[in-house]
């Protein structure tokens, strides 16, 4: 693996080429994006995406996010009618998925999709994400890049440690700066579906376009999830995860919000609070952070202090709650 510093301009100019040259030999390239780190592969090639499923070990009824530079490509690959292109107008780039049909133009492959007759789209705000795609010319599917099931990585040492030995390139961008996943939205009909809460909060996006933002029920067939975060475990580190904990035991590491459990900070074997001002975009930056940090040998479960579920604690909970679910 190629691993480049894109912070300074000389990496950065080395890095990409690298990445563009890997993504189309087919390759894997770790993308920064200002949610978390992905996992990218030439979107229109099924044996590069292919690749995808195998590194992650991630079953292949999970479609994957086609990344695009611009609008004209999102629309070369899916159908937006005005609500979603009111959202697109709105939201890129930047942390809003949009599943939308698919183009009849649409060069994503099947895999992608994951035979479904609708594609899940986002423009990343991420200025390297974005030159990359650009400079490759053609969308980059990529999910999150930690192995299936597991934490997500929001800085290039979390997946140099999961996928190193699968990537041909790195891209080292610090530190993911909104730190949960996007927020993914079907569009149908001239109705909008929350499919997954991520780094935009649901009333901001209602307010914007002035319509409603329903919630997606959960599905019907477990093998065709709406979304990952169908999924029921998901986002897991090793140690078991007990939320809303108001008591800490002596074994039990602690990931506070607000320093509601600050009492506990000296005896705990971990202590990471999220954010002591109580401000919910800082702790849904330092979450995944924070899981991998506290998931240490010897730690019986991580206790969760309670955190309000407004704004982007919708998102946090969502996340905080697949890692707590039942292991399957
Ligand atoms: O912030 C993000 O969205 C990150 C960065 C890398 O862009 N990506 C990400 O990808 O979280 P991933 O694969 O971990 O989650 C994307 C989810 C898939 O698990 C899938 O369930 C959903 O998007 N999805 C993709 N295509 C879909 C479709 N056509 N219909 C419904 N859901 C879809
Ligand atoms: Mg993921």
């Amino acid at each position: 693996m190629e691993r480049y510093d894109v912070t300074s301009p000389a990496g950065r100019a080395a890095g990409l080429a690298a990445a563009v040259a890997a993504l189309d030999a087919g390759r894997l390239v770790a993308m920064p994006t200002e949610t978390v780190y992905g996992l990218a592969a030439d979107a229109t090639s099924g044996a590069a995406v292919a690749g995808i499923y195998a590194a992650k070990g991630r079953p292949r009824f999970n479609p994957l996010i086609a990344h695009v530079a611009d609008l004209d490509a999102a629309m070369r690959e899916g159908v937006f009618d005005a609500v979603a292109l009111k959202l697109a107008e709105a939201f890129w780039p930047g942390p809003l998925t949009l599943v939308v049909p698919r183009a009849p133009t649409a060069t994503v492959a099947d895999l992608v999709t994951a035979g479904l007759d609708t594609v899940a789209l986002r423009m990343p705000a991420n200025a390297v994400a974005r030159d990359l795609i650009a400079a490759f010319g053609r969308p980059v599917a990529a999910p999150s890049a930690n192995r299936s099931g597991r934490v997500s990585p929001t800085a290039a040492d979390h997946v140099a440690g999961d996928l190193g030995d699968r990537l041909a390139v790195l891209l080292d961008d610090g530190a993911a700066p909104v730190g949960v996943e996007s927020t993914i939205l079907a569009v149908a009909d001239g109705k909008v579906t929350q499919l997954r809460p991520g780094g935009i909060p649901r009333a901001a996006i209602a307010q914007r376009i002035g319509m409603p933002v329903g919630r997606a029920t959960a599905p019907t067939d477990p093998k065709r999830p709406l979304a990952p975060g169908m999924l029921a475990s998901h986002y897991a580190p090793s140690a078991p995860v007990r939320l809303a904990a108001t008591t800490v035991a002596s074994d039990e590491a602690v990931l506070d919000f607000a320093g509601q459990l600050a009492t506990h900070a000296g005896a705990a074997p971990g202590y990471f609070d999220l954010s002591p001002a109580g401000d919910l975009a800082e702790a849904a930056a330092r979450l995944f952070g924070a899981l991998r940090d506290l998931d240490r040998p010897g730690v019986a479960a991580i206790a969760v202090a309670p955190i309000p579920v407004d704004g982007l604690g919708e998102a946090i909970m969502d996340r905080l709650g697949r890692a707590a679910a039942p292991r399957g």
